[in-house]
Order: structure tokens, then sequence, then C-alpha cells
């Protein structure tokens, strides 16, 4: 077996960008994709309507002093009502289909980490992995169902605005192109740096947890070595972390919106008082005017959504790197075609070699035979291996180097549940799963077990108390 695994988190890998996000969503997230184009085509039709709906208000008012036509009302309410259902539908379709991909994720990876061999989890910490199955996953959630089809939705409503403003006044619409790469320039690298900003955001968090979990974890420990304070003034810190980014966050959110907002509403006075002379000219109806202030705020208000999803990108390249690290690393191999292992006669340590690091010898030419009803009692101080040597016999590590057989054939030719199946392992940690006494009595077992049979393998063992 292979055993030596890389700390992922050190190997930055500047290769991964936004196909491999595409990539790890089609492997192993299976998007229900004709749902996510049905959402996309539909989400579209929306955004098409709102701006034809634009377009009929122009209409309507121009025809108001010819008098109000009824038909046209009559289209107007039609394109409202599928523009309604529309973005109903695909608002509805495209979370969803964030939502089932996220779920396929998640429980892919659960049943991948559940597989990992034991040298993985010698390497990385708990909080980090639960992290990844909590957190990176949902980042990819937040991507998938809402800010890619805002992209989607702002991108066609940026073309088609200025589609219909160039129709509408030529020079107007230059006047509007000049005011928005202004707000691009303010906007671009405020995003970039609020993206930095939760990518640490993110980080942090994911340390708190992974602290979080060890504190409580070993809070025996802490008590035992009067260690509170400590642990206080670090938690302490880990959120102070957090809250120093966040507060950074929210400052640059809180300029960045209104700034915005002043922007537009420069781009909006612009556009009546250069349309107002238009119209005193004839140049312009009073229509149109209003049309070309709705588009100008249809075109300029989806900017940020769509910068956004350059930020979001970004952040989530980073949650899948994590993610396929995970997912690339092997599972354990439980060798399924090898021989069943019935029952053990024999336990036989040929010569054998087990050091966790390869420069650090734990077990040394270690030869001992034990047969089946012995007693055997390993005797030795702490660091000594003796728990070491019952991970060999579970075949959590394979020996470096000499045999490890039983009933005379290497361990090697069994498969690894069948082993595991007959040795009875109580460790000297007390571990439980949540959940009642009765299911951790009956952990991994496939079989339904009746009560009657539990309490009879209870008194078999001298523990019949503990059933009733
Ligand atoms: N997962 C691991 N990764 C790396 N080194 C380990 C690991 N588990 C144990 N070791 C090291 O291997 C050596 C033997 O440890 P082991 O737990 O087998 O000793 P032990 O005899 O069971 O001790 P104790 O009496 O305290 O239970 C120790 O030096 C320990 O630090
Ligand atoms: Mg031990």
């Amino acid at each position: 077996m292979e055993t030596h695994i890389t700390s992922s988190a050190k190997q930055p890998h500047a290769k991964y960008g936004t196909r491999d996000l595409l990539r790890l969503i089609m492997t192993h997230a299976h998007p229900k994709k004709g749902l996510f184009v049905i959402g996309i085509l539909l989400s579209f039709v929306a955004t098409i309507c709102s701006l034809g709906i634009t377009l009929m208000l122009k209409e309507f008012i121009d025809a108001f002093n010819h008098g109000t036509s009824g038909q046209l009302l009559l289209r107007l309410g039609a394109v409202i009502v599928v523009q309604l259902f529309a973005s109903v539908a695909s608002s509805f379709l495209l979370s969803y289909t964030g939502v089932d991909a996220v779920s396929t994720l998640r429980s892919a990876l659960w049943q991948h980490i559940v597989d990992l061999p034991i040298p993985y989890f010698d390497h990385n910490r708990t909080g980090e992995l639960s992290s990844r199955v909590v957190n990176d996953t949902s980042t990819i959630f937040e991507l998938i169902s809402s800010q890619f089809s805002n992209a989607i939705n702002g991108i066609i409503s940026i073309v088609g605005s200025l589609t219909l403003m160039l129709l509408l006044n030529f020079r107007l619409t230059i006047i509007i192109l000049i005011v928005v790469p202004l707000m691009a320039v303010i906007i671009v690298p405020m995003g970039q740096v609020l993206a930095r900003i939760s990518k640490a955001i993110q980080k942090e968090t994911a340390n708190l947890n992974s602290a979080a979990v060890q504190m409580i974890g070993q809070n025996r420990l802490v008590k035992a070595m009067v260690a509170e304070k400590a642990l206080k003034k670090q938690g302490k810190d880990q959120v102070d972390r957090i809250k120093g980014f966040s507060v950074r966050q929210i400052k640059l959110i809180s300029v960045l919106n209104p700034v915005l907002n002043i922007m537009l509403l420069a781009a909006i006075f612009i556009i009546i008082v250069y349309g107002g002379i238009l119209v005193q000219t004839n140049a312009l109806t009073i229509g149109s005017l209003v049309a070309f202030l709705m588009y100008a705020v249809q075109m300029i208000s989806p900017l940020s959504s769509v910068t956004g999803l350059v930020t979001a990108l970004q952040q989530t390249v980073g949650a899948t790197e994590r993610i396929d690290n995970i997912l690339d690393s092997p599972e354990e191999d439980k060798r399924l075609s090898g021989e069943t292992l019935s029952t053990i006669d024999t336990v036989d340590f040929d010569h054998v070699d087990f050091g966790y690091e390869s420069d650090k010898p734990v077990l040394k030419d270690i030869d001992l035979t034990i047969h089946r009803g012995e007693r055997i009692a390993l005797i030795g101080e702490s660091g000594s291996g003796k728990t070491t040597l019952v991970s060999l016999l579970e075949a959590y590590y394979t020996p470096t180097r000499g045999e490890l057989d039983v009933n005379g054939e290497t361990m090697a030719s069994y498969t690894i549940p069948s082993i595991r199946n007959q040795i009875g392992y109580v460790s000297q940690e007390v571990d439980l799963m949540p959940g009642t006494i009765r299911d951790n009595l009956l952990l991994g077992s496939t079989e339904p077990v009746s009560d009657e049979q539990l309490s009879a393998l209870l008194t078999q063992v001298g523990l019949a108390g503990l059933a009733s």
C-alpha cells in the first residue's frame, strides 16, 4: 500500500483554473444539464422580456397624445406575465440544479473520505477535512445556483440594453459609454481586493472550524493541563483575525455601493440633461428618453454581478483545488479479489520492521507467533509500539520489511474486510459514534440483529447489564 501522502495545503498548484472547476462539477457533481440549460434559456427569455417591456413603455408613452391603444396594453400585459413566469421558473430551476449538484458532490466527498486509508488521516487535520465537506462545497453551490446565472443574465441585459440604446439614439449612447468604463475603473480593482479579502476570510474560517473541533475534542486535556487561558486566547485571536478581514470587507462594500449609486445617478443626470435638449429640438421623443433611462439602469446595474462572477470564480478555484486533492487521494485498497479469512488459527510476525515515516523506525525485527486460544500481553513503555503492532494486525498499515502471515499465508492475500471482521479491537481511546449504545454496538453490522441476539452476545462477553 502506498502510504506516503503529502500535505496538500502547502503545495500551490498554479495550474488550477476555471477548467478544473468545470471538470470537478462534471465528474463528481453530475449536474442535471437539461434543467440547467432550460433554466438559463428561461432566464434569457425573462431578460429579453424586461428589455421588451421597456420598449413597449416607450411606445405607450409616445402614443399617449394620440389616445392609448388597448392592443398595446394587452401586449404589455402578456409580456409581463411571460417575464414573471420565466423568471420564477428559471430562478427555481437554476437554484435546484445547484442544490442537487452540491448534494451529489457532498455525498461523493463523504463516501470517498470514509474509504481513505488510515495514513491519510495521520496527515490531515479533522477540522480541515470537515471544512472541505461543508464550506468548500457551499462556495461551489453559491457559484452554480446564483452567481453564474446572475452574471449570464447580466451579460444578456448589458448587451441587449446597449443594442437598444444604440438603436434609440446613437449620440446619447456614446455619452453613456464614456461613463461606464469610468465605473469599471473603480469596480474592477476594488473587486480584486474584495476577492483577496474573502479568500482570507474563507481560509481563517476553516482554521476556526479546525481549532474548534480540536478544542472541543481535547477538552479533557485542556482542563488537565490547566490550559483554558491559553485556549481562550487562541480562540479569541482566531475570531479577531476573521473580524479584521470582515471589517475591511464591509468597509470596502460600504464605499463601493454608494460610489456606484452616485455614478449611476450621474449617468441618469447626463441623460436627462442632454436627452431633455434633444426632446426640445424634437430629435428624441419623451418615450425614447424614458426608455433610454431605463436601459441605462438595466445596463449599469448588472455590471457588479458580472465582475462579481470573476471574484466568485477565483474563490471557487481554491475550493475546487482542495476538494480535488481529497478526491484524487487513492482510497484504501480493500483487496476484494483476495481470499476471505474466516477464522484465525495463527498469526506470525516474521522479522517485521515498520515505521510511520521512513527515517523513523518504530518496530524493528519483530518475530512473534501467536496461536489460537493463547492470551498474549504486550508490555512496554509508552511509545514503544504496542498500538502500532495491533495497527499492523488491523491492516491499517503494511510492514516496511518482513512478512505478517495469518494461518501460514501472507496477510496481503486476504480481503481487508474479512481480516478486520475476525479481529475484535477495543482501543485504549474510547471511541463512540453519535447515536444510541445499540447503534454503537452494531456499528458496521450489515444484518439486522434482534434484541435477544444482542443480549446473548453481551452475556457472552460479560456485559449483560448493558442492553437493558
Ligand atoms: N499515526 C502515527 N504517525 C506517526 N507516528 C506515530 C503514529 N502513531 C504512533 N506514532 C509513533 O510511533 C511510536 C509508537 O507508538 P505507539 O502508539 O504504537 O506506542 P504504544 O506502545 O502504543 O504507546 P502507549 O503505551 O502510550 O499507548 C511512537 O514514537 C509514536 O510517536
Ligand atoms: Mg498504545
